[in-house]
């Protein structure tokens, strides 16, 4: 029964948004000055009403992350990582990396057994997947440099939602019913999550809302030193894991250049290492930008496939070059150079499909060497940020600090705990990704600004794990060569593919009989399962006449709010 009700709102879903496309356009919320979209509406409300009290798009970022961890604990956080992109009002640009990272006591081969063989699991669940958080060190890096209201009144709002609770939508109740049972396994206590839920339930976080108000009376310290500190170490040792107070007390922010490319008269910007996306995402567009796509139909077969080949032969060297570069030397300018991704797509045909086992990584000369979280934001002063958060899966590794509230994320897992053996997302990895004391996992997160003619147009990002890269690149091509709105972009269906497995994911019932008939004569593996969704894409659109639109995926319970 729950199968044939999620089939027919998937079906429903993009059968309204063909339907829609023939009689009128589909059209997000438009608003003339500012807008939060983010994975809920309480904490779009919360951003955006920051910015109504005169505050900037940073200062809500810092209220809508806060916010999220409260309404939205399955990815939004405190105890995970992410990566945020700016670019201010007078064009200049940025990029922080608050990414988690290998406690001090991580070594290469924590998660293989004796006989050299990776222990199932063991870097995806439970108190040994845990990286040391970087949530609210990013927070106040950002508050630091760029904040204008006063912080407390900026975390309040969570605090608040936190103490006073929150309605529990239909997705959300289903989503913790279906990990009741892993809750139970990480702890060692009855967590407050642990229990039937239904839609319209009230959820109090009493522990969670005492932890933010230490953040709030003693800053950064109030989650990396003292009580919130002494609980988090204490449950991890009760859970025989390896976190320190001394991990805590080292982890910083870094401010990071980002990966900036143009593709079609248009500027990208988007997120470099320890996060893949920037990186993929200059592969992928340089490799389609010499075809023109007004020639090919949107999510046809010729445009499935030509996105394929180029996404195959990035991930492909994703999985071989890309690492911390605190830690290993990566050849970004190579990778990224036209020259170099030209001679990767000349074993393209339209004839048939390249098979990935005859695509390793490309040869770079002078080589030295489900569930995430984005929300977009533009404020009224012109500033925008995106930025891409998470725990890794849901609820992270599903522990819930002992005392504290909140949810530790299973981010190890995003490291290679062997070469070849594929991690959760199905990713592999070489030495690049390999684990080491204070290293940051390889990330697909993709938080990223479109410029064109000097001026902001859009800001996007998603959660879905491998798939962030090519849900981001859908969405930019569907506005810069399709031309469509914002939220007409995000309901598209999209595919993914990622070089290994060797097949394309397909959201059912949005690509038709002939493209998926014509595909595999090509050779083409297809995957359309009935429950895959693809990506939870929040964006915002500049449009010509200066207005926001807003495009709030439905897949999830997103919603942009603004003014
Ligand atoms: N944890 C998913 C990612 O960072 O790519």
């Amino acid at each position: 029964m729950k199968k044939i009700i999620l089939v027919l709102t998937i079906s429903l879903l993009f059968s309204n948004c063909k339907t829609n496309s023939k009689k009128e356009k589909i059209t997000g919320l438009i608003t003339e000055k500012a807008m939060v979209v983010s994975a809920r509406e309480e904490a779009s409300k919360i951003g955006s009403d920051i910015l109504k009290k005169g505050g900037n798009a940073y200062d809500a970022m810092v209220a809508t992350q806060l916010a999220l961890a409260v309404v939205y604990p399955v990815a939004g956080n405190i105890g995970g990582g992410g990566f945020m992109v700016y670019r201010a009002s007078d064009g200049k640009t940025g990029a922080l990396d608050f990414r988690e990272k290998a406690p001090l006591n991580a070594s290469k081969d924590m998660y293989l057994d004796t006989e050299g063989n990776v222990i199932p699991g063991k870097s995806s669940f439970g108190i040994h997947s845990v990286g040391v958080p970087g949530t609210i060190a990013g927070l106040f890096e950002v508050y630091k440099k760029f904040g204008s209201l006063p912080f407390k009144d900026l975390i309040q709002p969570a605090i608040d939602m936190a103490r006073n609770g929150f309605k529990v939508t239909s997705k959300q109740a289903k989503a913790l019913n279906r990990t009741r049972k892993l809750f139970e396994k990480a702890n060692n206590y009855k967590v407050l999550f642990d229990k039937e839920w239904k839609k319209g339930d009230l959820l109090k976080q009493e522990e969670l809302a005492q932890t933010l108000e230490r953040i709030r009376d003693n800053g950064q310290d109030g989650f990396y030193k003292g009580k919130t500190a002494q609980l988090f170490v204490d449950y991890v040792k009760e859970l025989g894991g390896i976190i320190s107070l001394e991990d805590l007390e080292k982890y910083k922010a870094i401010w990071r250049k980002p990966i900036e490319f143009n593709y079609k008269n248009h500027k990208i910007i988007s997120m470099t290492l320890p996060a893949s996306g920037g990186i993929c995402l200059a592969q992928i567009l340089k490799s389609i930008e010499p075809f023109d796509l007004t020639k090919i139909a949107h999510n046809s077969s010729k445009y499935v496939q030509l996105l394929t080949e180029a996404e195959r032969r990035s991930y492909a060297d994703r999985a071989h070059y890309l690492g911390d570069i605190d830690f290993i030397n990566v050849p970004i300018d190579s990778l990224i150079a036209t020259s170099y991704i030209k001679k990767r797509m000349n074993s393209f045909s339209w004839d048939k499909a390249t098979k990935s086992s005859e695509v390793s990584h490309g040869a770079i000369l002078g080589h030295e060497s489900d569930q995430t979280t984005h929300y977009s934001i533009v404020d009224q002063f012109g500033n925008a940020v995106s930025v891409t958060t998470t725990l890794n899966t849901g609820y992270g590794s599903k522990v819930l600090v002992k005392g504290a509230g909140f949810f530790l994320n299973n981010e190890m897992d995003d490291f290679s705990a062997k070469p070849g053996v594929p991690n959760v997302y199905g990713l592999v990895g070489s030495k690049a990704n390999a684990i080491a004391p204070e290293k940051r996992m390889l990330s697909s997160m993709t938080p990223t600004i479109v410029e064109k003619d000097g001026k902001l147009k859009m800001v996007l990002g998603t959660p879905g794990g491998s798939t962030i890269i090519t849900s981001v690149l859908q969405n930019i091509i569907n506005i810069v060569d399709y031309k469509m709105g914002m939220q007409e972009s995000v309901n598209k269906a999209r595919f993914h593919h990622q070089w290994l497995p060797d097949n394309i994911r397909m959201e059912p019932n949005g690509f038709d009989s002939t493209t998926k008939d014509n595909l595999k004569a090509l050779g083409y593996e297809l995957v359309e399962r009935n429950s895959l969704i693809i990506g939870r894409v929040d964006a915002i659109l500049l449009l010509p006449n200066g207005k926001l639109e807003g495009g709030a995926d439905p897949r999830g319970d997103d919603k942009a709010v603004g003014f």
